[in-house]
């Protein structure tokens, strides 16, 4: 079997240390060790005495209790600590693809479980949302879904669009779902950076057999403590558990530590509020920018995530122009060719304002020496 590369993943991985401005990044700007310090108000002293050693493997007591806080009805019991929302996915995909059957994956996503799935030999059926206004087409999906189906993946919020799906689409996926007797992943790794405030609904409690993933690296600002979670009942963390074994033991202390004062009622709170404080100022300044480009341009405003979703009114090589832009003008950005759109870009709204002011300059001027000098190339 031929291995597929995660290719969004290698494109940021080889990049983004390496350029001067960063607009491939889905989450917002990271907090300092000195801000989250004094965000959560934690104490020197307890930093200075904690034991670096191997902790919990599935995660500490108080960590999986402030988890299992964010998701009604469920407990500690209910909750895995893993290495980012991206080993959670892994475990949950590693389980359910040794059940056998097919999984059905909503795009456009994020390509990890779709990669994963491949390289485990499940056959993947695509569930796309309508284009272009990235609406959830249920009735496909009831098509798609039969008795072969073992897992429908979600991501809501989505990733690249944007989008946020509330109670119709969590009552016809589960719906879907049992139908069949399915389980339904949902990646809700964007949940909590809602520009308008109000946090979509986790599919948790809709369905016995739903695995909700999330995490700390997109709504709270913290990627690098790698802290991710799945939530799933009827002792189906166990499962996760016992594979998570396999793969990085146990979450690191330090990041353990951070993670549970970070989860404080009080703190994520303020997390929430900064992260919403930085995409509203920066929706702003990309709406602004793509206003005055609306002949060039289409797209819809994201409501979650410090991602937006454009879309070229004409045929252009969004590979190439990314590259040119990396290359010149030492900026990064993600191509849609890389997730299945391939007239698309995605645009991280996430960094400090005047970084981003910065890389969309750089942007117009690879645009305009690249499409539009083609353009104007072509007619003289
Ligand atoms: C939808 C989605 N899921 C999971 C991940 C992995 O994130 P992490 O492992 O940092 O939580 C990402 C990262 O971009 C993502 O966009």
């Amino acid at each position: 079997m031929t291995f597929v590369p995660f290719e969004m993943e290698r494109w940021q991985s080889i990049h983004e240390h390496a350029v001067d401005l960063n607009l491939s990044e889905s989450g917002v700007h990271p907090l300092t060790l000195a801000e989250l310090v004094e965000l959560a108000d934690i104490e020197r002293g307890a930093l200075d005495g904690l034991l670096l050693e191997y902790v919990q493997s599935n995660g500490g007591q108080l960590l999986r209790e402030r988890i299992a806080a964010i998701y009604p009805g469920a407990a500690a019991e209910d909750v895995v600590v893993t290495n980012g929302s991206a080993e959670a996915n892994f475990v949950a995909a590693w389980d359910l693809a040794a059940q056998g059957g097919e999984f059905v994956f909503m795009e456009p996503n994020y390509f990890q479980i779709r990669g994963i799935a491949e390289n485990l030999g499940v056959p993947v059926k695509s569930w796309w949302l309508d284009q272009p206004s990235w609406d959830a087409d249920l009735a496909a999906l009831e098509e798609l879904v039969n008795e072969k189906t073992r897992a429908i993946f979600v991501c809501n919020p989505n990733n690249p669009t944007g989008r946020c799906f509330g109670d119709e689409f969590i009552a016809g996926v589960t719906a879907a779902a049992e139908r069949v007797g399915a389980w339904v992943l949902a990646d809700e790794v964007y949940r909590g950076a809602e520009h308008h405030g109000e946090e979509t609904p986790s599919l948790w409690g809709s369905y016995d057999r739903v695995i909700a993933v999330s995490g700390l690296s997109k709504a709270y600002g913290l990627p690098g403590l790698r802290i991710g979670w799945a939530v799933a009942g009827d002792g189906h963390a166990e499962r996760l558990w016992a594979r998570k074994d396999y793969t990085t033991i146990s979450p690191s202390a330090l990041s353990e530590y951070l993670a549970g004062a970070a989860l404080e009622s009080r703190a994520r709170i303020a997390l929430l509020e900064r992260t919403r404080g930085i995409l509203n100022t920066n929706w702003q300044v990309l709406q602004a920018w793509l206003e005055e480009r609306a002949d060039l341009f289409s797209w819809r405003a994201p409501e979650a995530g410090a991602i937006s979703l454009i879309e070229f009114r004409r045929e252009v090589d969004t590979g190439a122009l990314a590259e040119a832009l990396r290359r010149d003008e030492s900026c990064l950005i993600q191509p849609g060719c890389q997730f299945g759109l391939p007239r698309h870009l995605r645009l991280g709204i996430g960094p400090p304002k005047a970084r981003l002011e910065d890389g969309l300059d750089r942007l117009a001027r690879v645009i305009d020496s690249t499409v539009l000098a083609d353009e104007q190339g072509v007619g003289s």
